[in-house]
């Protein structure tokens, strides 16, 4: 259920056309957790960054049901750009082809299955853009096994940075998920390699440059 002000949002921001409506419905109807798709709006962003940065080479961690995948993909300026996106849970991979069907943007995207841990270790880069939306508890080794493989000038946006607001509330001993997200703002932002800025959008997007 949308808020006054994220349907206003919404109401002001370019649709998101009927190939992402389908995907939305269908992440509604077919899986457990539809809260974890980017949604419309920050879709619009994704889509938008990928068009204002010019990347080539996008790299997605979590790919859930392809909505964001799919939004990256749309922003592709360049002829030879392409999305590689990784995904640990087999069971959606109907579903992702699918959608991705529908907004035409299959050839332009490849879906890798696996653990990202693994996964990252080999893929060689260079990426001009990661979206980070897969396990908080990891979000600093993802940063790790990437941040080298980003040319200068190269971008990072990471999801769920404010997760809900726990990351300044007192620490829970057994939360690792919000001790991941913690872990990763320290990181990012002591990082003298990066320049970082953290928006509200949601739940919390860091938009996070190689200098
Ligand atoms: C928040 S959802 C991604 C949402 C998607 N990016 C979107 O905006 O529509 C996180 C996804 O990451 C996947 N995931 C979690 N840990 C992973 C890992 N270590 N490697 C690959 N995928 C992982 C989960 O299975 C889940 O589908």
């Amino acid at each position: 259920m949308q808020t006054p002000e994220e349907r206003y949002i919404q109401a002001h921001s370019t649709a998101q056309g009927e190939a992402l409506e389908w995907i939305e419905k269908q992440t509604n109807i077919r899986t457990n957790y539809p809260r974890m798709l980017s949604g419309a709006v920050q879709g619009r962003f994704l889509t938008m960054m990928a068009k204002i940065s010019g990347a080539r080479n996008i790299l997605e961690i979590g790919t859930f049901t392809g909505y964001s995948a799919a939004c990256l993909a749309m922003g592709l300026t360049s002829p030879d750009g392409h999305v590689d996106t990784i995904e640990v849970n087999d069971e959606l991979e109907d579903l992702i082809r699918e959608g991705w069907s529908k907004a035409g943007v299959s050839d332009k995207i490849t879906l890798r299955i696996g653990n990202a841990m693994n996964i990252l270790k080999e893929l060689p880069g260079p990426f001009d853009l990661v979206f980070i939306d897969a396990n908080k508890r990891e979000y600093s080794e993802y940063y790790e096994l990437i941040i080298d493989k980003i040319p200068s000038g190269g971008l990072i946006i990471a999801d769920d940075v404010l997760w809900d607001g726990k990351p300044w509330q007192e620490p829970q001993p057994q939360d690792k998920q919000t001790q991941g997200i913690v872990a990763f703002n320290d990181k990012v932002v002591a990082d003298t390699q990066v320049e970082v800025v953290l928006l509200t959008e949601r739940h919390g997007l860091s938009l996070i440059r190689k200098k």
